[in-house]
């Protein structure tokens, strides 16, 4: 059974789905592994530590899939980049499939068994796998760092013979995976930290890490939450009363984490330009949300923009990327661990259980068409 592990062609994507790591581990399960030289590069690692770990090395995308029963990826293959990779090969990466038909459609003409990781289900057996986490939880970090490279203060607060500096006021808005490691993350930094969400489980979260929780606490506030954990689009109503709440902390806040996500819908709005113009000169938005529309009104996704009055919003896409080391070494894990329950222990081969919900849950493509039922084409 061969594995292939093609270099990303994004450039905008740095991180690389296997590591010497994963490389050895598949070894031991008995695959042969074929990285593209360079591959890792923009993760920290070279073609000589692959080696080190059993790969063999192909000096073209092409000769890296010639052949794989699977292929592995951060990113969805474009048009072609399947080609001489087994006809039923398995696909696996993070597919971004909503809106993307036609990529989808040709995923299927490629004949391969296309996997989405952003739908593993969210069970105990799958945790293992849940790359939304692993990355949420890298990009909650980063936010904290970016805000703090970006204001121009101390974040801790300072005691010196020159004077006294204060703590800076950090506000997290969404205390999903990203928040929570966001509010972990500016504790440790030394700032006064302040977090809201429209779930209730997550007040007594917010409150274990030391921080403050502040909230529209009311009857719908009770039911926000989802069975499956998720927040539901809050009512016109709410969302005013919510804005009314947090308009005069934002304005005493130095740094506002934006992280806030309603799955299946554009992020709701939830710091407006009339808040950003009531913050201080010199204070930071960091919009972890930009990729999905924007939690704040200002967000320009992929730059940073400096307001009138002197606030930096900081729009920034595939942040778990500017992490790209570890977020490859998670992903690259989490990959393992789907890929793992694929092989046949005896015969060494591919033996997918078509049934398993793992599998169910997140095939898009197989035998030539679109089978997820989220997407035209597919079942029901
Ligand atoms: P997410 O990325 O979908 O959303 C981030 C946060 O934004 C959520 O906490 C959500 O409640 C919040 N939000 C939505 N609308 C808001 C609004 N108007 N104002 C303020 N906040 C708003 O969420 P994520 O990070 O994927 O986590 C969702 C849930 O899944 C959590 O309860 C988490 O603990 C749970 N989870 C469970 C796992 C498991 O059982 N294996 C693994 C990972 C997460």
């Amino acid at each position: 059974m061969r594995i292939a592990v093609p270099a990303e062609t994004d450039p905008a994507e740095p991180r690389v789905a296997a590591t010497p790591e994963t490389v050895k581990k598949f070894k031991g399960l008995g695959a042969e592994v074929v990285v593209q030289s360079g591959a890792g590069k923009t993760s920290g690692v070279m073609d000589a530590e692959y080696e080190a770990a059993g790969a063999r090395l192909a000096p073209s995308a092409a000769a890296t899939v010639e052949g794989a029963d699977v292929v592995l990826r951060v990113r969805r293959p474009g048009p072609g980049e399947l080609a001489g990779a087994k006809p039923d090969a398995a696909v696996i990466s993070i597919m971004d499939p909503y809106g993307q038909e036609a990529a989808l459609a040709d995923l299927a003409r490629s004949g391969a068994a296309t996997f989405a990781m952003e739908f593993m289900p969210r069970i105990t057996r799958a945790q293992v796998m849940d790359v939304l986490s692993s990355q949420a939880n890298l990009a909650g970090y980063r936010a904290v760092v970016d805000g703090a490279a970006e204001y121009g203060r101390a974040i801790p607060m300072m005691m010196t013979a020159a004077g006294t500096v204060p703590a800076a006021k950090i506000f997290i808005m969404g205390v999903g995976v990203a928040g929570l490691q966001a509010i972990a993350t500016a504790r440790r930094m030394g700032a006064i930290v302040t977090a809201t969400d429209v779930r209730p489980a997550t007040k007594e979260q917010v409150e274990s890490l030391g921080a403050k929780f502040l909230a529209v606490e009311d009857e719908e506030f009770q039911q926000a939450q989802t069975a499956g954990g998720y927040a539901k689009e809050m009512s016109k109503e709410y969302q005013a009363k919510q804005a009314a709440l947090t308009a005069s902390h934002i304005a005493k806040q130095d740094i506002v984490i934006t992280t806030a996500l309603i799955p299946g819908r554009p992020a709701p709005k939830l710091v407006s330009a009339d808040m950003v113009r009531s913050m201080r000169a010199g204070s930071v938005v960091i919009d972890l949300a930009a990729e999905r529309g924007g939690n704040c009104e200002l967000t320009e996704p992929g730059r940073t923009v400096v307001t009138e009055n002197g606030v930096k919003i900081v729009g920034a896409t595939n942040v778990a990327g500017r992490l790209a080391a570890t977020a490859s070494q998670l992903y690259a894990k989490n990959l393992f661990a789907f890929v793992e329950t694929m092989i046949d222990k005896e015969t060494k081969a591919l033996a997918i259980k078509w049934d398993d919900e793992l599998v169910k849950a997140t095939l898009i493509t197989r035998g030539g068409a679109v089978v997820h039922p989220n997407f035209s084409g597919g079942a029901n």
